[in-house]
């Protein structure tokens, strides 16, 4: 199949030194794609910045912004057989990116925010026959608000994450996740590599496309 894999953060600027970013640290997407690759796959991988050497097989999109992450996916979706958005995207940009740099000076009190278009939703009509897996990263509610996404963003999976744990989410190599499936089927995994979790998710993948076929 073609899978196409969105990893690691994105970055918004304020000026030329200052952006709004997050925790991510796109480990999770990297040992997504590496999994699939390895499952003989053909691997796209469009990375926000992070300091991981992508696998040797897989083509990677190097982007920066939520803008250029959109682009790049609305760009490589049509050839993809499957998407999954392992990317942290920032939800919020900056109103203005100052040409120069913010002096102290200046004494700027607040910076105003503009939400960043929501990649799954834009694409979710393009969808077709597409198997779309998501992510949820979150602090509370973790089940209901995953199933809240599963069902807005039109996903076949969504892998529920919950980041408040120490061993698990941002930045280490272990993660503790939930599969939920748009036919609510639920596997609870217990705390594993994120190459494992990975490797769980590819087959997972190969089995919802070999009962679609
Ligand atoms: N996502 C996306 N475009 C965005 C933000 C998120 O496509 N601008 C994707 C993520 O890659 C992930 C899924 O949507 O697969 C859920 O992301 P998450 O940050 O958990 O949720 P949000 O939609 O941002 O919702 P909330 O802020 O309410 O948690």
């Amino acid at each position: 199949m073609n899978i196409l894999v969105t990893a690691g953060p994105t970055r918004e600027a304020m000026d030329p030194v200052r952006f709004i970013s997050n925790r991510s640290s796109g480990k999770m997407g990297y040992a997504i794609a590496r999994a699939a690759a390895a499952r003989k796959h053909k691997v796209v991988l469009i990375s926000g910045p992070v300091n991981l050497e992508p696998p040797s097989n897989v083509g990677v999109i190097r982007v920066v912004t939520a803008a250029e992450m959109l682009e790049a996916v609305k760009t490589n979706m049509l050839w993809c057989d499957v998407l999954i958005m392992a990317a942290a995207v920032a939800d919020w940009r900056p109103v203005a990116v100052s040409a120069q740099k913010i002096k102290k000076r200046e004494k700027i009190r607040s910076v105003k925010l503009v939400a960043t278009t929501d990649i799954l939703l834009a694409i979710r009509s393009k969808k077709g026959k597409r198997i779309f897996v998501g992510f949820a990263a979150e602090t509370e509610n973790l089940v209901e608000e995953a199933r809240r996404k599963l069902k807005a963003k039109s996903l076949d999976l969504i892998v529920a994450n919950d980041v408040s744990r120490r061993d698990a989410g941002f930045d280490v190599d272990t993660n503790k996740v939930t599969f939920m499936a748009s036919d609510g089927e639920v596997t609870d995994l217990p705390l594993m590599s994120k190459l494992a979790v990975a490797k769980r998710l590819i087959a997972w993948i190969e089995r919802k496309a070999g009962r679609s076929r």
